[in-house]
């Protein structure tokens, strides 16, 4: 099978309204590319449930903030083409900025339409460092919704809260789309994958393993029955590698993103640090 390039909107449409005069079910699975097997799970997982796939490849600007790796964010779009070929993608959408937000546009809420989810869930977590990240988020993949027309999107777990803050945008403005979660994909030694990963040097790529190891012990502790947030937070932090800078460790429940005190099952803890220069993220839900 011949996976198909696609970088504009009206092709994408044309394509799947074929699709759709022939009562095919379509997947999508929105990416920014640098494709690894995090993301390769979820093209398996859309190739299993629908009977077309949609990838979309697409560093989207308006979900990085001032200072972050937006100019150098890895780009390998032939490499990724290949791995979804093999996986038998139908088409890959790699549009241009213009093409997504258009000539000129100032890519800020003067001149574009902006999704924004709820502050108490926007200011949190990972949104509590990067502002404006989650309207971004939103942003796009409304757009992106609206041209693929998906019945399924596929979203991991390893960005919990973007998983949550999206599915509570298709609740919210009634999308005619299904959600699918999809496990964290971790390296064998336990590092969650990720494309920032190819930032760290062979040291701190070291350094950034005692974050799994972190979340690996409180999971330990819980199944030995610690519950205390305050004792499982202490443990984890004498684990982590001291050059790391902590952004946030924290207890949640995953279904309502509620803080706890209390560790019980369902609870996600999730993590943000800087290694270095590289912000990385990484959770388990108990
Ligand atoms: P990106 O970071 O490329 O991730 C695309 C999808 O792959 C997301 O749903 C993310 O949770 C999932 N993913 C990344 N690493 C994973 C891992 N180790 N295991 C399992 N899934 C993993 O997330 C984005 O892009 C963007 O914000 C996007 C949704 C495309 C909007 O621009």
């Amino acid at each position: 099978m011949n996976t198909i390039l696609l970088n504009k909107i009206s092709d994408v449409k044309k394509t799947v309204k074929e699709w759709k005069k022939s009562g095919y079910s379509i997947g999508f699975v929105p990416t920014m590319g640098a494709l690894h097997a995090g993301h390769a799970s979820l093209i398996k997982k859309a190739k299993e449930t629908a009977d077309k796939v949609i990838v979309s490849i697409f560093v989207n600007p308006i979900q990085f903030c001032q200072g972050e790796d937006l100019d150098k964010y890895p780009k390998t779009l032939e490499e990724d083409a290949k791995l979804c070929n093999e996986i038998g993608v139908d088409v890959i959408f790699a549009p241009s900025p213009k093409e997504m937000y258009g000539e000129n546009v100032k890519l800020n809420n003067n001149e574009l339409t902006f999704v924004c989810p709820p502050f108490n869930i926007v200011d949190c977590m990972c949104g509590k460092s990067r502002i404006g990240h989650f309207d971004g988020v939103a942003t796009v993949v409304l757009k992106l919704f609206n041209i693929t027309q998906p019945d399924y999107a596929f979203f991991g777990q390893k960005d919990a809260q973007q998983l949550f803050i999206l599915k509570k945008m298709v609740k919210d403005l009634n999308l005619d789309v299904e959600i699918i979660p999809c496990p964290l994909v971790r390296e064998q030694d336990g590092l969650a994958l990720s494309s920032r990963n190819t930032y760290l040097s062979t040291e701190e790529r070291n350094q950034a393993l005692t974050i799994s190891k972190a979340l690996f012990y409180i999971r330990e502790l819980y199944n030995k029955g610690i519950c205390d947030t305050s004792v499982l937070f202490d443990s984890a932090i004498s684990v982590l590698d001291k050059n790391i800078d902590i952004e946030y460790l924290e207890f949640r429940n995953f279904d309502t993103l509620d803080k706890t005190n209390e560790a019980k099952d369902n609870t996600l803890v999730a993590i943000a640090v800087k290694v270095g220069k590289t912000r990385l993220i990484d959770n388990i839900i108990l």
